[in-house]
């Protein structure tokens, strides 16, 4: 510090002398003789000093790299029963010591304070604590790197070693996680990433991709439509895609094949929401074009994708179906990772599975000649070319890997649910 500078807070050092002897004079409830409103004034003051001293004094601790976790919760624990304990805790004892004592005709007064005390301070604390908890189960690296400056006073005199506002760290969503994680799989095999609009037309979610004109997946039962676009001939008219693969539309039109892309991206469907259901949703679309590409290639691909995310003993099996775009098409499923196939955990039935032993993954096929006649000028000539597509719910998988039996709860934002994901 400069001399005859003024320092706007005490050093680390002086603050970790003055922690030690708060913690050694800590706060008990004074005795209140008269009532007075300058008494309980008082009184509140020294409560709220104890508080902010105590809790700065935690903050010096949970952010210290040299605690383990264990150590870091149980500190933050300790101070939780303090404080926010249900029947011990100070805040709870308001009523207690000061209410119950109060002379019969201060009553009502006292405890109308006490009220506005706890409304005004009780939230903050509750919040004080929440955000610490995401915190303290965290690596003494992941807590390094949230400090930033040394013991450094400025030029100016300003300690920046004061603590500022801390933003506890997010985490990752489990959704978003669980995409990168398929993505990377696909970019280590040198698939590309691409992307696409989530307002499509009605061309490049079902034109382009082979749907027939009346095809049911166009009706308003599965797909949600913009408004007011009666006017515009069916092909312009814009829609919430239904799936990523009017990507693999998109994509070809701009580049040449070979190809190898995953499409990431939000999807939409007009499904009422439940524990399985969310109108929007997540996709993972794989394209991989090229000449003599075959459905072992689809098959090689996708089983080696399967082991590098759910490990290297699951299975993959495929039973023919339905796409329009894709043909021959399969539904492809792997054994079940939970209950290893056997379609019970124990002497329970495996619910994920629903006791088949295989959980259905994704649809997939071989591009049918009809989609690549509408990208035939950038050299996707079907009688030269061919390729393989397949498709993921992200959403679906996440559950599985996380063992989250709603869907919903992905997407309602409550920070107890996702900090678990930390
Ligand atoms: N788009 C299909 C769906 O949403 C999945 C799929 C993609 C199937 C690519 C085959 C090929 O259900």
């Amino acid at each position: 510090m400069q001399s005859g500078g003024s320092c706007i807070g005490p050093s680390r050092k002086r603050r970790a002398q003055d922690d030690k002897r708060a913690l050694i004079v800590a706060y008990t409830f004074p005795k209140l003789t008269d009532y007075s409103d300058r008494e309980l004034a008082e009184a509140v003051e020294q409560f709220r000093l104890a508080l902010k001293t105590e809790s700065s004094e935690i903050d010096q601790e949970v952010y210290d790299p040299a605690l383990t976790p264990a150590v870091r919760q149980d500190l933050l624990k300790k101070f939780r029963d303090r404080w926010l304990g249900r029947k011990s805790g100070l805040f709870g004892q308001l009523n207690n010591l000061w209410l119950k004592n109060a002379p019969p005709d201060r009553k009502k007064h006292v405890g109308q304070f006490i009220n506005q005390v706890k409304q005004a301070d009780l939230p903050q604390v509750e919040q004080f604590v929440e955000e610490r908890d995401l915190i303290a189960p965290q690596s003494s690296d992941a807590i390094r790197s949230l400090q930033v400056f040394d013991d450094v006073t400025t030029e100016s005199g300003v300690d920046i070693t004061l603590p500022g506002i801390r933003r506890p760290i997010g985490a990752e969503h489990p959704v978003i996680k669980t995409m990168h994680e398929i993505v990377s799989v696909f970019q280590k095999l040198g698939y590309s990433v691409a992307e696409g609009p989530v307002v499509e037309t009605d061309y490049y979610n079902f034109e382009a991709l082979n749907f027939p004109p009346n095809h049911p997946a166009r009706d308003t039962q599965d797909t949600l439509f913009i408004a007011g676009q009666q006017a515009k001939p069916q092909r312009e008219r814009l829609l919430l895609r239904t799936h990523t693969s009017p990507v693999q539309i998109r994509t070809m039109e701009k580049m040449h094949p070979p190809l190898r892309i995953v499409i990431p991206g939000q999807v939409h469907r007009n499904d009422p929401p439940d524990a399985s259901h969310s109108p929007m949703f997540h996709q993972i679309e794989g394209l991989a074009v090229d000449t003599n590409i075959t459905f072992g290639d689809l098959k090689g691909t996708l089983d080696h994708a399967m082991k590098a995310l759910f490990g290297s003993s699951v299975k993959t099996h495929f039973r023919p179906s339905f796409f329009p775009f894709t043909e021959p098409s399969a539904e492809m499923f792997v054994s079940c990772f939970i209950c290893g196939g056997s379609g019970r955990r124990g002497a329970e039935p495996c619910r994920p599975c629903k006791q088949t032993g295989w959980i259905e993954i994704l649809g997939c096929g071989m591009v049918d000649p009809n989609v690549f006649e509408f990208v035939k000028e950038n050299g996707y000539d079907p009688k030269k070319i061919s390729g393989f597509a397949f498709g993921m719910g992200a959403d679906r998988i996440a559950l599985l890997k996380y063992g989250v039996d709603d869907i919903q709860l992905f997407f309602q934002g409550d920070v107890r649910f996702l900090g678990q994901f930390s």
